[in-house]
């Protein structure tokens, strides 16, 4: 099946947004019909064959991992096929050798995932966690520099922060932890396929992501890019059949780490997930991310523009009255209850931290917006803010 190459025309692939006004990619994506029917097709005609199709899967694998390089500006050698971020993560958490009284920076508004793997390794080393905080939802990079010193061995940071769509400049941010001698590990699920990204023009260390979200991919896919120059440099804490040089290989010997990093992946990965991967990476490619990033984008304008009219609170920091991602939160005294009544008239947010956040992805419409900032005056957030 051709997929369209005009942003206007995609909604017909989504058929989801028959039946609900989604506007919560930061929570999950929606899936286009092609890449539904490449997972049923692996099923229905490969799969159900035991192991008859392998070398194919093991083809779309390394193409999955070239479409993911080419889309974050890396090279397919340093991408490993992980199940999630959180693996990413630990992966990177795990394979640092620590010193005791190093310490690991994060900030307040990290989700869970970018903060206990660093927790778990500061129990086990000795090592302390410092928390840079945010001013007005935005975590300026003064705030950084105060706790970043000779001690620092990682700054680990989500590119764009889930709860209110902050954006960090990844490429400063690079800069000051390199200047101590520390590496940039980035949390990227909440950016990867919603904007652009050139891991090297910013300079980034480790990059884990999962493409259950902005990626419309399937749950339990994900990646995490290493630079090349550190795949050597990081252990291995697990190691398996395909981490080898040579995973053809059954015969017994002494394993020898693949120079890539493959390395980081351990056994077998779930082939139905990376068909689905596939698919809608081409998609993504198809579109293409600049324009995806202009309508997520012009989404969000718009609708922080109609929430202003609204007596509600934008918790959202803006840059001259604009988001800078297309996660937008705002909020109100009678937020949950605002929160049910969306949901009840099938348009689908999430409550976040006592905040609606909205996050219109390309295959929404300002018509969406429209509704739901209709919808929301109608309940009267404003009476009770
Ligand atoms: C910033 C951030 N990191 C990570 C996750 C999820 O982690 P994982 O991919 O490991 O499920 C989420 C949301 O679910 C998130 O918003």
């Amino acid at each position: 099946m051709a997929i369209v190459s005009k942003i206007d025309e995609v909604r017909k692939d989504f058929s989801a947004i028959k039946k609900y006004n989604y506007l919560n990619t930061a929570s999950v994506g929606l899936l286009p019909k092609q890449t539904i029917e490449a997972m049923k097709r692996y099923l229905d005609e490969e799969r159900m064959y035991g192991n008859i199709y392998w070398r194919e899967w093991e083809e779309k694998l390394e193409q999955v991992k070239k479409l993911i390089a080419e889309l974050i500006g890396a090279k397919k050698e340093e991408i490993a096929i992980t199940s999630n971020t959180s693996e990413g993560l630990n992966i990177v958490a795990n394979g640092i050798k620590w010193k005791r009284g190093e310490n690991i920076v994060l900030n307040d508004l990290e989700f869970p995932a970018n903060i206990f793997p660093w927790q778990n390794q500061a129990k086990k080393h000795n090592l302390e966690i410092r928390i840079t905080k945010s001013i007005g939802g935005k975590v300026p990079l003064e705030e950084y520099e105060k706790q970043i010193n000779e001690k620092t061995r990682v700054v680990a940071v989500s590119w764009i922060e889930f709860q209110n769509g902050f954006k960090h400049d990844l490429k400063a941010l690079a800069e000051t932890a390199h200047a101590h001698g520390a590496y940039l590990v980035v949390d990227g699920i909440q950016g990867v396929g919603m904007l652009d990204i050139d891991v090297k023009k910013m300079d980034v260390d480790f990059l884990a992501c999962a493409c259950a979200k902005w990626l419309i991919s399937p749950i339990g896919t994900g990646f995490l890019y290493v630079r090349k120059e550190l795949i050597d440099e990081i252990d291995v804490a697990y190691v398996g059949w395909r981490s080898d040089e040579d995973p053809d290989n059954y015969g017994y010997r002494w394993f020898k780490l693949a120079d890539t990093a493959r390395r980081f992946e351990v056994g077998s990965p779930s082939f139905i997930g990376i068909q689905g991967l596939l698919e809608s990476l081409k998609y993504i490619h198809k579109i293409g991310i600049k324009r995806i990033e202009k309508k997520d984008l012009e989404l969000a304008e718009y609708l922080v523009e109609q929430l202003q009219n609204l007596d509600v609170r934008i918790v959202t920091p803006l840059e001259e009255d604009k988001p800078q991602t297309a996660i937008v939160s705002f909020t109100c005294k009678n937020v949950k209850e605002m929160y049910d009544n969306l949901l009840k008239n099938n348009i689908v947010v999430s409550l976040r931290l006592n905040a609606i956040r909205v996050s219109p992805h390309f295959y929404n419409t300002k018509q969406e917006i429209e509704e739901l900032v209709n919808l929301v005056k109608t309940l009267k957030c404003n009476e009770i803010k």
